[in-house]
């Protein structure tokens, strides 16, 4: 199903998010559709508040890879790069933000894995921004030089 988006100015967007405490039928179909969602409006990655859900999950699609994170929380960061985002919450705004160049992640699978990963570039990048949500925080709080439309470069 695909849901609605909400945009900057919605509350929701501002909240910390709750951890997700079970892993049930309920947290596994809106996996599938903030996956829906994202792949609707052709995000790369999208997190639980983003639907109006204040919980710690996101979803990611990089290099046609899916990536579904519950309480993911970053364990190490290395390096610093800037580079342009948008967000399916700002509709055309993009902006540049510096973010750590390499991360890693941990967090639980649908299946009740506990996953570590590896994390550079684009994924990397994502997995900060999408991280960032949960905790209240948009990338137009953080970003320097923001454009209505994407900047040729
Ligand atoms: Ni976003």
């Amino acid at each position: 199903m695909i849901l609605e988006v909400k945009t900057a100015g919605d509350p929701v967007l501002k909240k910390v998010c709750e951890d997700v405490k079970k892993i049930d039928k309920r947290i596994k179909k809106l996996l599938d559709d903030m996956a829906e969602t994202m792949y609707k409006y052709e995000g790369v990655g999208i997190a639980a508040p983003q639907v109006g859900v204040s919980v710690r999950a996101v979803v990611i699609d990089v290099d046609k890879k899916k990536y579904e994170m519950i309480n993911p929380v970053i364990t190490y960061r290395e390096g610093s790069v800037t580079d342009s985002e948008g967000c399916l919450s700002c509709p055309d705004l993009f902006g540049e933000v510096e973010r750590a160049e390499k991360v890693r992640v941990k967090f639980t699978t649908r299946f009740h894995k506990e996953k570590e990963l590896e994390a550079e570039g684009l994924l990397a990048r994502c997995i900060q921004h999408e991280l960032d949500h949960l905790d209240g925080k948009l990338f137009i709080d953080i970003a320097k030089n923001i454009t209505k439309g994407r900047k040729e470069k």
